[in-house]
């Protein structure tokens, strides 16, 4: 092998970066082709080919099925922990949990979507939350990402001791066990049995199998890879799934400025989250 087919030339670059945002809506900026580079060569390896340009044709003909999960898994970047962010999981409890069981009543279940959830961190983060404080209350959440790879790991269960380094000590008793094995914390079934996972893609301009008739969605950390327009479309896609009154909760450093009039910002605890309009 051609150590210098490794190498992604300009142009090559562009149309690989094309294809990945018609794909996903990641935009990667000129200043990241480094990070192609590095994330994708290891898909060259395994496809035995000498340079980018026979991976572009590779995605472009009958092996896009077999190979677009994988470059979606390598490009992707699934940052995330337990009890990220945490003032969310606070005013989700202590704020928009009480609002619904207003609204509601305890006895209808509250839906909740974690639309970009890489491997299941902040969904179960959501079900402890709700298990601790909400007991009796009925509640669904699904869990949802591009790419198969977290996907499969979230519904594993296994983490790191950096996943958790953000739980609470009582709860890592009473929901986690180290596994000397696997060298990781087993999160327990009776977390792992309150989420479900699929793959969903947030751009996706058909909508085919998104959820309806949501009370919140946490959509964290994922619109900073968007340009504008992939963030309109996947905010307009999240507006459509939420019931008028809903909330849509987004990393703390984004915003919809520009993209959006259609949610009010509601601050609480001096943090900004999103209702969608009666
Ligand atoms: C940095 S992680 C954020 C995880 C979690 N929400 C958090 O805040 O900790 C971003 C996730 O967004 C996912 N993602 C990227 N583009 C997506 C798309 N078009 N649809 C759904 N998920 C996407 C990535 O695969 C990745 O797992």
């Amino acid at each position: 092998m051609l150590v210098t087919g490794r190498i992604l030339r300009e142009e090559s670059f562009k149309n690989l970066r094309d294809f990945v945002y018609e794909q996903s809506g990641i935009f990667i900026p000129d200043t990241k082709k480094y990070l192609v580079e590095k994330r994708l060569a290891g898909r060259l390896q395994v496809n035995h080919l000498q340079d980018f340009d026979q991976y572009m044709e590779l995605l472009h003909g009958r092996r896009y099925e077999e190979e677009i999960g994988p470059l979606l898994d390598a490009i992707t970047t699934n940052e995330t922990y337990f009890f990220r962010e945490p003032e969310h999981f606070t005013i989700f409890s202590g704020h928009i949990v009480p609002e619904l069981v207003r609204r509601n009543g305890m006895k209808t279940a509250i839906n909740i979507w974690s639309s970009a959830c890489s491997t299941g961190e902040e969904p179960y983060t959501l079900a402890i939350t709700l298990k601790e404080k909400w007991l009796g209350l009925k509640f669904n959440i699904l869990g949802s990402d591009i790419s198969n790879s977290t996907i499969e790991s979230a519904r594993k269960g296994l983490y790191n001791s950096y996943s958790i380094r953000n739980v609470p000590e009582q709860y890592i008793s009473r929901y986690f066990s180290f596994k000397q094995d696997a060298c990781g914390y087993e999160l327990s079934p009776c977390i792992k049995e309150l989420v479900r996972f699929m793959n969903i893609n947030l751009v996706n301009g058909r909508r085919a199998g998104f959820p309806m008739g949501l009370d919140v969605i946490f959509c964290r950390n994922v619109l900073i890879y968007f340009d504008i327009k992939s963030k309109r479309r996947a905010v307009s896609n999240m507006y459509d799934s939420l019931k008028p009154g809903g909330y849509l909760i987004i990393g703390k450093s984004e915003g919809l400025h520009d993209i959006t009039r259609a949610f009010k910002p509601v601050i609480i605890d001096n943090t900004i989250i999103y209702q969608r309009t009666m």
